[in-house]
């Protein structure tokens, strides 16, 4: 279904486990592509409610916490702030960012259990599970480890083995301690509650039958969970952090419920209810969130990573069901990974780019493009700075900041700063015109069906028409030669700049800001809690009036230098040192010469007295090499290899009779000798003995 047939729109995104910092994998997973379609569907007019916070619970964060020292909440204060900001920074327009350690979150997934319980939608089991007698608690899978019964590894945690990567259960380790106390574990019994997946199966089946148009990815995991037969799930833990199990539950039960929390995949989606009910509180209406989740006018879209897809299209429907009265997710649109430079990402060994460092170093849409551009929305997709470089420089800067720049800055050197009338257009205006008129149809097909990489390649197709009708129009040529069809090509471009100022919105939210703050367009707005008045069906139509004044213009994208990109590398790599690869063999010998092929060669030793890079060349080094009896210019390719003090005041062996070559137009007269290992490092060649020396 499409979000036509809808009255209103709830978007999530998936809530971020608050035990470190955020990088470009969870941007290209489940947030950018989230905030895209919230942007694009605010500029569309719908209403829509976009809704994200942080998941507070779980054992990592209280493995986290132990490992700092610290208590639990300590971690996740300092997480869920951390993740907000970089969030913020990044344009991600949630209206509500809330927190699973709350209390109306607390109440909320309370109030839901008890539901289920009530309706007797749970069953009970008593099992026997390992206990710390020091600690005085029950150890959950990760609390315990021991010697791995595949692999003799002799530090397997309770749930897999590092070693041989088998999955494990707590019971099955041979020699098992406590990660706590490191006391031996004990086994007792406990109760636990569990919902009975297989009883729900059919319902839910009943349910996914009407969303076969989902993502193949997606489809593909839920059916083959469904034809394994889903089981019994415990939904609740012993365990201290986390919600409480509801003390009346306990007490029907008969069971102690001291020590005993909901299962934090249990209580981490009811967040998305219970930070919309915070929203509506901050809103002065607290029962509005009633109409976003039960009224069945309501579209919900949940945005996630693929390692979430069980938890979005089975469990938490089958618990809403349960439940029931609320509406289910329409459209799960699950990305899969993102890899960086070809590899994982991963945390513990450091291998990613975080997002509150990015912002040091880059604005905020080069990575939103960026990332767009190769969003993982079929397949896992790969992120690399190169390709970065790449998409800033040639893209961005050279078509989309090209076109409205040279337009923009023709308006404001020769028309006075004021978009100039049309009149007669010709062909190729109305062409253009026409053009303007097609493209936000186009964007807005694939955006609204989750394809946002051929949306955005779409906008960048309009750009560069642009940049063809302007070129072929020549309006430098015009302005002299027939000034009324040069006004005519700079009315047109202003208004394909006010087009593409609301098409890259959803993308590139701050760079649409100032092309607009630029063109003194108001009306638009794609942040959350504002009305606009101008939307993305009114940019078919001319947007500007003729004689409207321009603002200031705004530099919208610097080049990314290699500097910049060698810089990003060095951090990956002082961050994961590469492992060292497998050593090349040697180069096979060359011909052989004879003495008199050798003879030719004029070696000499020479010292170099200066160096410096050269200008727009990535490699070349240009030096002066003192020769004895000369000083002469010499061009090296070894810029990547040594800086220019590494080689000043060096002895080096120079081929002095080598013809003399022009590169980057300066003339190189002679060559140093390097010698090149197998990992290919440049090593000087030097001798001790005075510039002019004959080698032989
Ligand atoms: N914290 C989980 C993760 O990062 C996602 C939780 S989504 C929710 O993988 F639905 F449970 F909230
Ligand atoms: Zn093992």
């Amino acid at each position: 279904m499409t979000s036509a047939t809808f009255e209103r729109i709830l978007v999530t995104a998936a809530l971020p486990y608050a035990n470190g910092p955020l990088h470009i994998g969870h941007l290209a997973g489940a947030y950018l592509p989230a905030d895209i379609f919230v942007r694009f569907q605010r500029l569309r007019g719908k209403p829509v409610l976009f809704i994200c916070g942080s998941d507070e619970h779980g054992v990592p964060i209280v493995l986290r916490a132990r490992k700092d020292g610290v208590s639990p909440q300590a971690i996740v204060d300092r997480f869920h702030v951390q993740m907000r900001d970089a969030f913020a920074a990044f344009g991600m327009s949630f209206d509500h960012f809330g927190r699973t350690s709350g209390a109306v979150h607390a109440d909320t997934s309370q109030a839901f259990f008890s539901v289920l319980d009530e309706k007797s939608s749970f069953v009970q089991k008593t099992e026997s599970q390992l206990f710390d007698p020091k600690a005085g608690m029950f150890l959950a899978d990760r609390f315990v480890r021991g010697t791995c019964p595949h692999c003799e590894y002799d530090d397997a945690y309770g749930d897999q083995c590092e070693k041989c990567g088998r999955s494990l259960s707590p019971k099955d380790l041979k020699n098992p301690r406590s990660v706590i106390s490191d006391a031996i574990p004990e086994v007792r019994e406990t109760t636990h509650w569990y919902l009975p997946l297989g009883v729900l199966q059919p319902k839910l089946e009943a349910w996914l039958s009407h969303h076969e148009d989902w993502k193949v990815n997606v489809l593909g995991q839920v059916r083959s969970w469904l034809q394994e037969g889903l089981g019994d799930r415990a939904v609740t833990r012993d365990q201290s952090w986390g919600v409480p199990v509801p003390k009346k539950s306990a007490e029907k039960a008969g069971i102690d419920a001291t020590g005993k929390v909901l299962y934090v995949w249990f209580d981490a989606p009811i967040g998305y209810i219970s930070f919309t009910a915070e929203w509506a509180q901050v809103q002065g209406q607290p029962d509005d969130w009633k109409r976003w989740w039960q009224d069945p006018g309501t579209r919900l879209v949940q945005f996630i990573g693929k390692d979430n897809i069980v938890f979005h299209c089975l469990i938490f429907p089958a618990m809403l069901q349960a439940h029931g009265g609320f509406v289910l997710p329409d459209a799960v649109p699950a990305n899969e990974f993102l890899n960086l430079e070809g590899q994982k990402l991963s945390t513990s060994r450091g291998w990613a780019v975080w997002l509150h460092e990015f912002l040091e170093d880059f604005p905020a849409d080069y990575l939103r493009y960026s990332l767009a551009r190769i969003l993982p929305e079929t397949k896992d997709a790969d992120f690399s700075f190169t390709d970065f470089q790449a998409h800033i420089n040639n893209e961005l800067a050279d078509t989309l900041g090209n076109l409205i720049n040279r337009s923009l800055t023709f308006a404001v050197r020769y028309f006075d700063g004021k978009i100039p009338s049309l009149e007669h257009p010709s062909e190729a205006d109305s062409a253009m015109l026409a053009e303007i008129a097609r493209y936000p149809a186009i964007v807005a097909e694939h955006l609204e069906s989750f394809h946002f990489r051929e949306a955005l390649s779409e906008v960048m197709a309009l750009a560069r028409v642009g940049n063809k009708y302007f070129n072929d129009a020549a309006p430098w040529a015009t302005r002299k030669s027939d000034p009324r069809a040069c006004g005519n090509t700079i009315h047109v471009a202003a208004q394909l700049c006010a087009c593409l100022s609301i098409l890259i919105d959803p993308f590139l939210p701050f760079t649409a800001a100032s092309v607009r703050r630029m063109l003194g367009i108001d009306g638009v707005s794609s942040a959350s809690g504002t009305q606009a008045t101008i939307h993305w069906d009114d940019a078919v139509r001319p947007l500007i009036e003729a004689g409207q004044t321009l603002g200031p213009i705004e530099i919208l994208f610097h080049k990314v230098q290699d500097e910049q990109v060698a810089k990003q590398r060095a951090k990956l790599d002082a961050a994961m040192p590469a492992a060292p690869a497998p050593k090349a063999a040697f180069l096979p010998m060359g011909d052989t010469i004879t003495y008199d092929d050798f003879a030719k060669l004029d070696l000499r030793v020479g010292r170099v007295i200066s160096c410096e890079p050269v200008k727009k060349s990535k490699k070349l080094l240009r030096c002066e090499v003192d020769l004895g009896f000369e000083t002469r210019q010499i061009l090296a390719g070894v810029a990547l290899h040594f800086k220019p003090e590494h080689l000043i005041g060096r002895n080096v062996i120079v081929v002095a009779n080598l013809a003399p070559r022009t590169m980057m137009g300066l003339e190189s007269h002679g060559m140093m000798l390097m010698a090149t290992d197998r990992e290919d490092r440049l090593f000087a060649l030097s001798a001790d003995a005075e510039p002019g020396s004959v080698v032989r």
